[in-house]
């Protein structure tokens, strides 16, 4: 029988399937029923500085017939109070101590990351993600996608937390950049344990023609929004191979974006994924997706006779190569022919 025991930069959790920072980890409530369903992980709702979420703040992308292809949200970190998320941490870890529970922060001085850090940790977090990924609302903020679109500030981020972090460092990436490799290898610099990407697109889910106001719109007025689900699954793979094939880019990588069945999270693992995480599936469907995707995983496994996830991991990504070497070799092939 296949052994799904999945352990990221010293995270260890039963299996590769963690919940993403997203409203899905908004409480300890919503984890328990998640771990008690099957889910190996959680990647708690970023925590920070307080703010105030607004409604509607979501939207969707249907595509002739399917719902839904494409999630926008202009969502911002954990609307809760930072104390109930700790005292929550507590309880979570207590009841589930084999489970992985990973805090995921965001804040912006310096002072802030130290006390933070020691909060989650403190509260029993197994790691900690830091969210240099929100492409809205935070960024303008100096936070989130901001930082992760500017490589030196991100390692000289990642060093401020190294200096007091107890548990792994996962440095989440945003996908708003064109290299993905570049903010990859400053959170190795900076000492980071482990990356996990992506975060949502940058995005403009529609236009509401009748009003003129662009979706979703909040009290006649409107913002862009950050993209996620199955559409953005080829980028997110694309970005984890990209990172996967780096030769500097030595530290594990958690897969992000569009995984919402078996099939999925094996191409993330054989693209070079220690871990996958899900968010938009979960809110689609909700936390009894996790059955079908252990048993699927475990049945491709035993079929495949993989004993271990080690066992596939990033089989794939080195033979995706870079169009100008393959078409020479596939060239070469015909001319023998
Ligand atoms: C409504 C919503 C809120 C989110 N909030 C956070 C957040 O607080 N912190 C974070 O790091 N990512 C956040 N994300 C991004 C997800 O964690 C994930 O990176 C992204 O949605 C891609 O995965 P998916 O295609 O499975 O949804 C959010 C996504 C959505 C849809």
């Amino acid at each position: 029988m296949a052994n799904l025991r999945t352990n990221l930069a010293g995270i260890k959790s039963p299996n590769p399937f963690w919940l993403a920072s997203a409203p899905p980890t908004n409480s300890g409530y919503q984890i328990m029923k998640a771990f008690d369903a099957g889910w190996g992980g959680a990647v708690w709702k970023t925590l920070g500085v307080p703010v105030v979420n607004v409604s509607s703040r979501y939207g969707a992308l249907n595509y002739r017939d399917t719902r839904m292809m494409g999630f926008n949200n202009i969502e911002l970190i954990t609307d809760r109070p930072l104390s109930i998320n700790l005292k929550e941490i507590e309880e979570v870890k207590k009841r589930f101590p084999d489970h992985a529970v990973i805090a995921s922060l965001m804040v912006e001085t310096k002072e802030q990351w130290h006390q933070i850090v020691r909060d989650a940790e403190n509260a029993g977090a197994d790691g900690l993600e830091l969210n240099f990924g929100c492409p809205h609302g935070m960024c303008e903020r100096g936070m989130g996608s901001a930082v992760g679109q500017e490589p030196k500030v991100l390692k000289t981020i990642v060093g401020w937390v190294k200096e007091v972090a107890k548990t792994p460092v996962i440095v989440k990436l945003t996908p708003n950049i064109t290299d993905i490799t570049r903010p990859a290898l400053a959170a190795v610099e900076g000492g980071g344990d482990a990356i996990s990407l992506i975060n949502t697109i940058q995005s403009l889910v529609g236009v509401d023609i009748d009003n003129f106001v662009t979706y979703p719109v909040v009290d006649g007025k409107s913002t862009n929004g950050g993209y996620c689900g199955p559409a953005v699954k080829p980028i997110a793979m694309n970005m984890l191979k990209n990172c996967a094939q780096h030769p500097g880019v030595t530290i594990p990588i958690s897969g992000i974006g569009g995984v919402e069945n078996w099939r999925d999270a094996v191409e993330f693992i054989l693209l070079g994924a220690t871990s996958v995480q899900v968010c938009t599936a979960v809110m689609h469907y909700g936390f009894g997706i996790i059955r079908e995707m252990i048993a699927g995983l475990e049945r491709y496994m035993d079929e495949k006779g993989f004993a271990t996830l080690d066992d596939f991991r990033g089989k794939s990504s080195s033979k995706c190569e870079t169009l100008g070497r393959s078409q020479f070799e596939i060239q070469s092939c015909c001319e023998h022919q």
